[in-house]
């Protein structure tokens, strides 16, 4: 009897005895009566009434569990040739520590703490102190600019910030703190306090009202956990949307707590004891759940690399890392294996090491391209599985389970909805979709434990987001269908969501940039298929009449424009001049079809269309510029 269909089943018709079950994998200060209950919105809520702390789950739980000794953090950093074990027991004293400082500075169960910090055993430690009080933790991704820092500090209101004085990118020196200085300038929200842990490739001079990590610990009371409800947020984690604003994703914690735990057995098929290294960063959901957490919630050792898959110093580093630390599962994200893929095709760096501890090896960020798939299924002994999640979600939603039941792969697909996830493909009319139809994929209510509960401080937001589209269901904004097996192909987003080297963008967002130019009358910015990236953003702008600086400079002026208010890790480094853009009648841009003709697809031109020459006009422009597969665009029907 196959063990997958009939512990899916059972998730689906009885979550509350399935999730009651899974809870008994965590620690509980209290233990929940409540298993489920709904909000106002008819959205999911676990555990309400139960007591708990995450700290206390991952950490002192483990110590008092004879695991003090065992690693908790293996830190490799290769672009400081620094390595450093930091054991449970260690780990827990430095958190302690740290929540003391916190503590020292007034933060309370409830406060937000924003953390900017780069892959530096420090950023975990901020985490967890955080989850120690209470506090509300937001980190964010060291790639965004202050603008982007100074919206989610205005949005979060935090009480402290958490940096290091800079961040290591390959060769760069990238100093936070002109960054930090440059958003609380420009952020109406004044922090009661800024700590720096300073590294020594970059020294900061520090102001009033900002400590040196190290002095506020060193005169901390190591500070004991705050237990916490059930339904209490652990963090805030901003992702893009369709607008301009980011969504703060509100993460329970118990919850998450159980949900994580169940993954790393079920999905990851980890026991206690073993190494998980994960390849991403803390910035992003895939760190918080699977450097940070997940694997210390299961009595793990997790894999903290500051460094990149090429070039630091060069491709064999996730190899090297994988024997070095005995690595049991190993995550990252697609485009990194292209990227290591492009530099040595035939794996001769590979070949320099033993990897035999690697059991599974997982992708996830954007769709494992089936070339990637084959290059990768190809060399490796092991399970290659693609499982698809949202920072949205905390977790995957379909994965191949080989925790539960091993099962066989097909490229390009995510394999099946995992236990909890009640996933359905619905056509434009509601209706669920046959297989092998492609339509919206929705997460049927309830939503297993893990789930973002709501979006800070936005409850219209949410609602006007992820549950208007189907009553009933959570639209996850990803198209995709079943075929006649069950597995679920995820195709990519039905919204202004793009994904640039596993980086989660909007292209909404850079549109309020580059429209905010004062020579810039109109503009689209869309995704472009690239071959390492997945997909890269392009800027089509018509200017004001009478603009004056002229062709090159303003699109120079908009690249510069994006990457000082949105960051580097925008990528956005093509614009093209041109006099129109495909419209309805009605001035919509069409955007589909210019991501068609872009990206070398055929192209229906919609009888809803202002001026079909128009459509000429822009991929003329596409061409002169190699913009992504334009001079593949067959002629247009
Ligand atoms: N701090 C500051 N700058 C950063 C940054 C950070 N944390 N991360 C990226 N940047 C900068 C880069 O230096 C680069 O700047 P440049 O334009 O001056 O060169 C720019 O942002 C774009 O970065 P990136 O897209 O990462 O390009 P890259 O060429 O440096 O690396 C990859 C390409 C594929 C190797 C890399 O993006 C990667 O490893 N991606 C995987 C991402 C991932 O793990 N996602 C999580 C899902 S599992
Ligand atoms: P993020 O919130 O940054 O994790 O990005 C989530 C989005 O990335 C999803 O909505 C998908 O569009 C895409 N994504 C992530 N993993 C996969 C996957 N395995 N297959 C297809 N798309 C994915």
């Amino acid at each position: 009897m196959r063990r997958y269909p009939q512990i899916y089943q059972q998730s689906i018709e009885q979550p509350e005895q399935f999730w009651a079950e899974q809870a008994k994998r965590i620690p509980w200060m209290m233990p929940p009566k409540t298993i489920m209950t709904y909000d106002d919105q008819q959205h999911a809520r676990w555990f309400a009434d139960g007591e708990m702390n995450l700290c206390h789950a991952a950490l002192d739980y483990h110590v008092d569990q004879g695991r003090g000794e065992q690693a908790a953090i293996f830190w490799d950093s290769p672009v400081t040739q620094t390595q450093q074990t930091i054991t449970y027991r260690q780990l827990l004293e430095r958190v302690a520590a740290f929540a003391g400082g916190l503590q020292q500075l007034g933060v309370e169960k409830g406060d937000r703490v924003v953390i900017y910090m780069p892959m530096i055993p420090e950023a975990v430690v901020a985490m967890y102190a955080c989850a120690r009080l209470g506090a509300i933790h937001s980190v964010v991704f060291g790639g965004f600019a202050p603008h982007e820092l100074a919206a989610r500090i205005e949005d979060a209101a935090p009480k402290v910030v958490v940096a290091a004085s800079c961040g290591i990118e390959g060769s760069k020196v990238v100093a936070y703190k002109p960054i930090i200085d440059e958003a609380l300038a420009l952020s109406p929200h004044r922090p009661d306090a800024c700590i720096i842990k300073v590294r020594a490739e970059c020294d900061v001079e520090f102001n009033e009202r900002e400590y040196d990590w190290e002095t506020l610990v060193s005169q901390a009371t190591p500070a004991e956990c705050v237990p916490v409800k059930g339904t209490d947020p652990l963090y805030v984690l901003y992702t893009s949307g369709t607008t301009g604003k980011p969504k703060g994703i509100v993460r329970d914690t118990a919850g998450y707590a159980v949900a994580l735990a169940y993954s790393m057995e079920a999905i990851y098929a980890l026991a206690p004891g073993d190494v998980f290294f994960t390849a991403s960063d803390v910035g992003w959901v895939v760190g918080h759940s699977y450097i940070v957490y997940g694997p210390l919630l299961h009595g793990c050792s997790t894999v903290l690399y500051e460094g990149k898959p090429v070039k630091t110093p060069d491709a064999g580093s996730f190899w090297r890392l994988i024997e070095k630390y005995n690595v049991t599962s190993f995550f990252s994200a697609p485009t990194a294996f292209r990227a290591i893929k492009k530099e040595d095709p035939d794996a001769q760096w590979l070949a320099k090491y033993d990897i035999s501890s690697l059991k599974h090896l997982y992708v996830a960020g954007e769709r494992l391209d089936p070339p990637t798939y084959h290059w990768l299924d190809d060399l490796l002994d092991v399970p290659v599985i693609d499982h698809w999640w949202q920072t949205e979600t905390g977790w995957p939603i379909a994965a191949n389970l080989p925790g539960i039941e091993p099962m066989p792969t097909k490229a390009g697909s995510a394999t099946v909805p995992v236990p909890g996830f009640n996933v359905q493909v619905l056509n434009r009319d509601g209706e669920q979709a046959a297989p092998m139809e492609q339509g919206s994929v929705v997460i049927k209510q309830p939503m297993p434990p893990g789930c973002l509960t709501g979006v800070w401080g936005d409850p219209k937001r949410f609602h006007s987001a992820y549950m208007a589209a189907f009553p009933g269901y959570y639209l996850t904004g990803d198209g995709g269908f079943f075929d006649e097996q069950g597995y679920l192909f995820i195709m990519g987003r039905t919204d202004d969501v793009i994904n640039v080297a596993g980086h989660r963008l909007s292209t909404g967002e850079m549109e309020e940039v580059v429209g905010g130019h004062p020579s810039v009358a109109e503009c689209a910015v869309i995704g472009v298929h690239d071959d390492l990236k997945g997909q890269l953003p392009v800027g089509l702008v018509i200017p004001k009449d009478g603009y004056t600086e002229g062709e090159e400079a303003l699109e120079a002026a908009l690249i510069a424009r994006v990457r000082e208010q949105i960051g580097p890790v925008a990528c956005f480094k093509q614009v093209i001049v041109v006099d129109r853009l495909p419209k309805t009648r009605s001035g919509k841009i069409l955007r589909k079809l210019l991501r068609n003709l872009a990206d070398g697809q055929e192209v229906g031109i919609p009888s809803t269309i202002d001026d079909p020459t128009s459509v000429d006009d822009v991929h003329r422009a596409m061409c002169d510029h190699r913009i992504g597969r334009a001079n593949e665009t067959p002629p247009h029907a």
